[in-house]
């Protein structure tokens, strides 16, 4: 669905790359979890792919055609992306006007729309928000909004730049039980950007960058197996593997031994 090969990128003003050789294939209807540390390459990746940044080396193919200016727009056109910092992406005033926003551009006939806002909304778990004025919500409730925003587009690509950073642990779960759902009934697929190694379980796939490259990539058993890996890109352990880790370091092979550590 979506290739990136050998992509490099550097800022104008940046001595390093902040993309260095990535090379990349997101199968579609995979939901794929792009982790990593603060400033390894995640956010400079989904720009590129979303037309923000240009000048880059290498070559994106999405669908079989590779991405240039001028096809740009029409091969993503179902292309959805929620960012980290919500407040920069409302248009409405009120949050059902904002999650309607799309649609009304796209000619979608009022009763249609009605319905979509309804349920992008029941997904993310605010519509007793709806008459809402944006602004005024909290981090993670509008978080919850930008994302119903990109769900009500029925995108075949939805992309989510730590999209749901600012959630508390238990709104992160209901999320993700919410994409999860999704993905499972349309086949959307998913790319989801994160520092926190706890969120990759449910994805299909996981990417593990660093200073701009890809340290390490498989199904997220192979990941979790990787503990040099993910050790060496900086990224926290969940407290499982920290634990299992932190015991496997032991010499307390006896039953007892064990259960005094414990
Ligand atoms: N506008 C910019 N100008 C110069 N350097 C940048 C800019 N944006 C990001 N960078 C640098 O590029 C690297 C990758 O950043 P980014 O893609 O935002 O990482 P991530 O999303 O993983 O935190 C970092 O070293 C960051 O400092
Ligand atoms: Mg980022």
């Amino acid at each position: 669905m979506i290739e990136f090969k050998n992509l490099t990128f550097k800022y104008r003003a940046a001595d390093e790359n902040a993309l260095d050789h990535i090379s990349l294939s997101l199968k579609q209807g995979q939901w794929t979890s792009v982790i990593g540390h603060n400033g390894s390459g995640k956010s400079t990746l989904v720009k590129i792919l979303m037309g923000v940044l240009t000048s880059y080396e290498g070559e994106i193919v999405v669908g079989g055609e590779t991405l240039t200016e001028e096809n740009l727009l029409s091969l993503r056109k179902n292309f959805a992306i929620v960012f980290q910092n919500p407040d920069n992406q409302f248009v409405g005033s009120t949050v059902e006007d904002d999650v309607a926003f799309g649609l009304e551009n796209n000619g979608v006939e009022r009763e249609e729309m009605v319905e979509r806002v309804e349920a992008a909304l029941d997904t993310v778990n605010m519509l007793d928000f709806r008459t809402h004025e944006p602004s005024r919500l909290s981090g993670g409730q509008k978080q919850r909004v930008a994302i119903a925003g990109a769900l009500v587009m029925n995108p075949d690509v939805l992309i989510l730049d730590e999209a749901t950073s600012m959630l508390d642990p238990k709104g992160k779960r209901e999320v993700l039980e919410s994409l999860k759902r999704i993905h499972g009934m349309k086949e959307t697929t998913i790319i989801y950007i994160t520092h926190d190694l706890a969120e990759i379980d449910i994805s299909d796939y996981a990417v593990v960058m660093k200073d701009g490259q890809v340290i390490s990539q498989g199904d997220v058993e192979d990941i979790y197996k990787d503990i040099d890996a993910l050790e060496s890109s900086r990224l926290v352990l969940p407290f499982t593997m920290a634990m299992s880790k932190a015991l496997s370091d032991g010499s307390y092979m006896s039953y007892d031994e064990l259960v005094a550590r414990l």
